[in-house]
């Protein structure tokens, strides 16, 4: 295949995981390469690892508005324009100062406790089946608890908000959500629904992070109830959304690489670059876009103003400029700086902290608990090119 001829949303590509050898030529041969996308006018598909930080350590040339998916929605997209994550400053800065007071180290360090309470109750619900799936026992519920406890969403109402937002970030694959309707609806009901609990928190002394955005002001101004909405969509989201594949995508990596399973079996100590290593190995966002501010040049390339430019964090994660050995999963890797949480910038992720020690945890109980935990079955992928998920992992215990 020529680069000329790759197309990235051709999603037969990423069928068996993301197509490792296409973005190696990719890096190789053009690591800036205009490519195709459907119904749209194409984009920058950026493939090297330095020039990811070129993008990302840019916001003023690389911005994040309109969007950064590199497909555009038809009309306004019902919002989604305005979360965070797709604005740029002043009004990202001031927004991102307000979540970044519920996520300070302080205040993630002392969820420990209960996160290993709810990974223990997981875990101990998975053993007395014996044989399970490592996606809707344990790895999707850990992020999805911890997250809907942080916001303040209550226990019983935690699954349905969850299945909006499988329908909002699986557009892509058939089995979960469909069509941009679906998609659509599901952000409504997720509206009305954040609407409905804000009416209960508003005025109250609450310390979850809705009545901490409800109380909260910018410049003087309190948000308006939609800036709430659009935080709660996007914490739902992305809050729930990614661990879990970091999770199930560790297991499945350690189930491949026996050797370096049983290199961390026999050196927990390894545990922190284990995980590191899992996040750039699985890479659970594969890419986020920018929009360029002017006409500038990027890796030999020109860029016109407006033009889109996708940072493949999935690539640079694998490249060798930056990575000895790139394609060995090694879990004693150092350094290791990563991509997984996007190349710096002002939208770094969030919740990085929180991810790592949900993954710290997890895989602390998993690799004590059950040892020889071993796959039942091939695991079911997830259909996108944004998204590296696992959709259903069947596993069992073997002395059970
Ligand atoms: C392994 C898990 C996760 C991965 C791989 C991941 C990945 C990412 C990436 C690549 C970005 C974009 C960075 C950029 O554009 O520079 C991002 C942003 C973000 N992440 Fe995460 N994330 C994870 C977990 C979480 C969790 C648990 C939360 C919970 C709050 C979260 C909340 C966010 C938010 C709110 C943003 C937008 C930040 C902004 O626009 O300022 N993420 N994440």
């Amino acid at each position: 295949m020529k680069t000329a001829e790759i197309d990235l949303f051709d999603l037969e590509l990423f069928a068996d995981g993301p197509p490792h050898d296409v973005f190696r030529r990719l890096r190789e041969e053009a690591p800036v390469c205009f490519l195709p996308e459907p119904n749209g006018p194409g984009y920058w598909a950026v493939t090297g690892y330095d020039l990811v930080f070129e993008v990302s350590r840019h916001p003023q040339l690389f911005g994040s508005n309109p969007n950064t998916m590199i497909k555009d929605v038809d009309g306004d997209g019902g919002g989604a324009g305005e979360i965070m994550l797709n604005q740029d400053a002043p009004r990202h800065t001031q927004l991102r100062k307000l979540v970044n007071r519920g996520f300070t180290p302080r205040q993630i360090t002392i969820l420990e406790p209960r996160i290993r309470e709810i990974v223990g109750r997981l875990l101990d619900a998975a053993a007395a089946k014996g044989t399970f799936d490592l996606v809707a026992d344990v790895s999707v519920e850990l992020p999805l608890q911890v997250i809907a406890e942080l916001v303040g969403v209550p226990e019983a109402e935690r699954h349905t908000v969850f299945a909006w937002t499988e329908k909002m970030m699986s557009l892509d694959d058939p089995d979960l959500g469909g069509t941009v309707d679906d998609a659509r609806a599901a952000m409504a009901e997720m509206f009305a629904y954040a609407d409905g609990l804000c009416g209960q928190r508003a005025g109250g002394d609450g310390t979850d992070l809705l009545s901490v955005l409800l109380a909260a002001e910018v410049d003087g101004d309190r948000l308006s109830q939609m800036d709430v909405d659009l935080f709660f969509m996007l914490l739902m989201n992305a809050g729930s959304e990614t661990t879990r594949n970091l999770i199930t995508g560790g297991v499945n990596t350690l189930f491949q690489h026996l050797d370096e399973r049983a290199r961390l079996a026999a050196d927990p100590g390894l545990l922190p670059s284990a995980i590191e290593e899992m996040l750039r190995w699985v890479t659970p966002v594969m890419h986020f876009r920018r929009t360029a501010r002017a006409d500038t040049e990027l890796g030999g390339q020109a860029i016109a103003e407006g033009d889109k430019v996708a940072m493949w964090y999935v690539s640079a994660n694998r490249d060798e400029t930056a990575f000895p050995d790139a394609d060995r999963f090694d879990v004693g890797r150092t350094p290791n700086e990563h991509v997984a949480f996007g190349a710096g910038g002002p939208h770094f992720c969030l919740g990085a902290s929180l991810a790592r020690l949900e993954a710290r945890v997890m895989f602390e109980e998993l690799v004590t608990r059950f040892p020889d935990l071993e796959p039942a079955g091939p695991p079911r992928r997830l259909r996108s090119n944004f998204i590296h998920g696992i959709k259903e992992l069947p596993v069992r215990i073997p002395s059970q």
